[in-house]
């Protein structure tokens, strides 16, 4: 058993979705969260820039003694996981698409995957497509522009209802059945996917799949908090801490932090 914090950390506030799905499944653990929004997107910024910041962030969360650490972020998971597990010894968590179970579903034999160029353009997230391609088409798009609309507080605009529909027309055009949102970001689209996306669509990411493997991960490592004094939930941000405080629970404090 442990009372130290789980470490979570996103290129932003899109990470907050899993955080989410964490604390719902494990309300006993105490957590910090670390949006790097200073320095969102991640996307566009190339592998090593990924890593260099996934490895600025995993320090700050270890000097906080975390126990375990999520990666929130798809782009930062499917480029830097790797080089993480070979230089720390604590278990973390990362999340990538749900390609597996939208293609073990489809019935159109067409899905559909938003992401940013990061991961699409990763070996992680290759291998898992070519893994599950067989016989079923994956019409990937990159969501560019998306995760910097939700960092301004924007996830309900118009710019953003013009950008779903140029992305995700020609996957509707495909006849997709599934729809997987390959970014923490995303789920924070929901009401507007709902309302553009005919009703046959089904949308899935990996928050759940993710607060599962964590808890998993964490009796596996006798790592879960047994403690039964109100847990601290720390959320600090490097850039307005508005944008994180309206997606969160108002029992809950963002704060600025220069990281
Ligand atoms: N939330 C991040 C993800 O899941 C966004 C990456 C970015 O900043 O481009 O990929």
């Amino acid at each position: 058993m442990s009372n130290k914090p789980i470490g979570i950390f996103d290129s932003g506030v899109g990470g907050t979705s899993i955080w989410k799905e964490l604390h719902a499944l494990l309300p006993h653990e105490n957590t910090i969260y670390l949006a790097d929004s200073k320095n969102a997107p991640y996307g566009p910024k190339g592998k090593d820039k990924i890593i260099k910041l996934s490895i600025k962030n995993v320090e700050f969360l270890l000097k906080k003694d975390c126990k375990l650490i999520v990666v929130a972020c798809n782009t930062a998971t499917t480029n830097a996981i790797k080089v993480l597990r070979e230089n720390y010894d604590i278990p973390f968590i990362g999340i990538e698409p749900a390609i597996k179970p939208a293609a073990l579903q489809t019935k159109n034999k067409a899905i559909g995957i938003l992401a940013t160029e990061g991961t699409l353009s990763s070996e992680l997230f290759h291998n898992t497509a070519a893994l599950y391609s067989n016989g079923i088409t994956i019409v990937e798009q990159n969501g560019n522009g998306i995760v910097e609309l939700i960092e301004h507080g924007k996830a309900d605009s118009q710019e953003m209802k013009s950008l779903l529909k140029e992305y995700l027309s020609p996957m509707i055009k495909a006849n997709i059945d599934y729809l997987v949102l390959g970014c923490t970001h995303y789920p924070y689209l929901m009401p507007l996917l709902l309302d553009f996306l005919p009703k046959s669509i089904k949308i899935i990411d990996s928050g759940e799949a993710v607060a599962k493997q964590t808890k998993a991960v964490l009796v596996q490592h006798n790592l879960l908090n047994n403690a039964t004094i109100k847990p601290k939930n720390k959320f600090y941000t490097n850039s307005n801490p508005r944008v994180m405080q309206t997606l969160l629970n108002e029992n809950f404090n963002a704060e600025y932090l220069d990281f």
